[in-house]
């Protein structure tokens, strides 16, 4: 794009836009993001916002970090609020990126609800969520007919020191898959809680690292393994469980559904 058909009236000026990034992968954004991204005037972007995708932000458009990543939140998300709401006061034609689909486990809803508070016009651009490129890159389907009639999105976020509350009977019914976030370090806790409401421990589960990243990794095994599946994954790799016989991988060709299998 040259910069002169930069499409800036895609962002009305004191606007605020809440994009999805995708996982990583530049080549994952819509097209719409892209055009938004280009027409920015400031771009407000979480941590999990691949570098690849940050490149694509125009020289001299403001950046400004708001990262939040498990453990070490470096701003409040009320902080980021006030800021996405004072560069709309400001005039200014905002993008606020963020990492996935903005309406899964992105806390979208609690922007949005501020800038609406104080009469600031925000819209959506949608995005790749994470479960749907770890799939893809696993070659598993989500869904399958027949076996996973259902697909279940959980974050296992863990407060210090606070056991997970989920509704383990609810999650361990056969017959969907869950694609669990933020749920590394709850790993043992997952499986030991599902397998005790009744989940088959050989139930398949894909453990999805760095997703669409050159650095991506995919681990495969058995329910009753996942605690050793994610044990040498970093606290700053994001990772994704996906959960149930539809990513077990058998629908495609050997090579490509291996990924690095591992059987315990
Ligand atoms: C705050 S949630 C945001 C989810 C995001 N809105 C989405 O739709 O994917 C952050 C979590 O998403 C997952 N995640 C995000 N990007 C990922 C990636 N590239 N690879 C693996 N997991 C990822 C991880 O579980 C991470 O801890």
């Amino acid at each position: 794009m040259q910069p002169n058909d930069l499409p800036k009236d895609l962002i009305a000026p004191g606007e605020v836009w809440l994009v999805g990034a995708g996982p990583g992968d530049p080549d994952l954004l819509t097209r719409k993001a892209e055009k938004l991204i280009a027409a920015a005037e400031i771009v407000f972007y979480d941590a999990l916002v691949g570098p690849g995708v940050l490149d694509l932000i125009p020289a001299g458009v403001e950046r400004v970090s708001v990262g939040k990543r498990s453990g070490r939140h470096s701003k409040a998300q009320e902080s980021i609020n006030d800021l996405l709401l004072a560069a709309a006061k400001a005039g200014r034609r905002v993008v606020r990126l963020k990492g996935g689909d903005p309406s899964v486990f992105g806390r979208s809803a609690e922007e949005m609800e501020h800038l609406a508070s104080d009469g600031v016009r925000f819209r959506i651009c949608p995005g790749i969520t994470t479960a749907s490129a770890a799939a893809a890159s696993g070659s598993a389907s989500l869904t399958l007919r027949g076996v996973a009639r259902g697909l279940t999105l959980v974050t296992a976020h863990l407060k210090a020191g606070e056991p997970l509350k989920l509704d383990w009977e609810a999650l361990a019914r056969p017959g969907g898959t869950l694609g669990i976030y933020m749920g590394r370090a709850a790993a043992g806790e997952i499986s030991r809680n599902l397998i005790a409401a009744g989940r088959d421990a050989e139930t398949p589960v894909m453990v999805a690292v760095n997703v669409s990243l050159p650095n991506e990794r995919l681990i495969r095994g058995k329910l009753s393994a996942l605690a050793f599946l994610v044990a040498t994954i970093s606290d700053e790799d994001p990772t994704l469980l996906l959960i149930g016989e539809a990513v077990a991988g058998t629908h495609c060709p050997a090579e490509i559904a291996a990924g690095e299998v591992i059987a315990f």
